[in-house]
């Protein structure tokens, strides 16, 4: 058992920044990827849908032996990581906006969080702002537009740029100290948000905390992999295995890695 994967899954190619902080993290833990680009952007659909998509995806991964599901999607997370952890019987790690080392950290008092509609109205992140930053000034934008963009490998665009400036620039006006990212496609994107913020705003993403929890998580119920060898990364995408290839070429190079059609569904 416990040399089976760790399952991950996300609206596609994003998740795949969470993904290689939990590979880096743990070497010798096989990994099962599911970009579910077909379905992408997840942060337009109601909560229901959601859920709908997020017990598909782990009902795909746990038929392929997952032994842990970590939901590398922000949106998946805050609409329906409760209902997948009352569901099945397998841990389930999820990715939060990370609101409170932001708030923790600001000097200014003012932050911004760029995530999807799906999470910037949802029940957990309305808990976590009202728990942790109550007493700063939290500047919500929804990032629309955004994921399809980065999905489509666009990522370098005008297109793209046009739609960071305009959604980052009342923040750096409102002198915002960190920038949370609250969607996992979005740190791709982190080259040309440095551009606009410049280097006195620090940008926060999930990645490394997630693959923490997902290490005291697997040591928590004895699931990590006693094994030495080399893991296996199996990638899946149900359309759109060129972006994947492309976002995960910096680590393609030097792990097993290998790349396959899901069917879509
Ligand atoms: C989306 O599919 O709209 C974005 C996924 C996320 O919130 O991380």
């Amino acid at each position: 058992m416990n040399n089976n994967p760790i399952g991950v899954f996300d609206s596609g190619v994003g998740g795949t920044s969470i993904w290689k902080e939990i590979i880096q993290r743990l070497p010798y833990e096989n990994t099962l990827y599911l970009a579910d680009s077909k379905n992408a952007p997840y942060g337009e659909k109601s909560k229901q849908e959601i859920i709908d998509i997020c017990i598909k995806n782990t009902e795909i991964l746990i038929a392929k032996g997952a032994k842990i599901i970590v939901v590398a999607c922000n949106t998946a997370t805050t609409n329906a990581i409760d209902v997948l952890r009352a569901k099945y019987n397998i841990p389930f790690i999820g990715i939060e906006p990370a609101i409170k080392p932001a708030a923790l950290a600001s000097k200014t008092k003012s932050i911004g969080i760029l995530a999807t509609k799906g999470t910037l109205s949802s029940d957990l992140f309305h808990k976590t702002t009202r728990e942790f930053a109550s007493n700063i000034l939290v500047i919500e934008q929804e990032g629309t537009g955004l994921v399809p963009l980065i999905e489509a490998n666009k990522i370098e665009s005008p297109e793209t740029e046009r739609l960071l400036q305009q959604y980052l620039t009342p923040m750096v006006e409102k002198n915002i100290d960190c920038l949370v990212l609250g969607c996992s496609h979005y740190p791709y994107l982190i080259p040309q948000i440095k551009k606009i913020l410049g280097d006195k705003v620090t940008i926060i993403d999930s990645g490394f905390a997630v693959a923490k929890q997902t290490e005291r998580v697997l040591n928590e119920h004895n699931l990590l992999n006693s094994s030495l060898e080399l893991a296996n990364h199996y990638l899946m995408s149900n359309t759109n295995l060129e972006t994947l290839k492309t976002v995960t070429f910096d680590v393609s190079l030097n792990k097993k890695i290998v790349f396959t059609n899901q069917k879509a569904k």
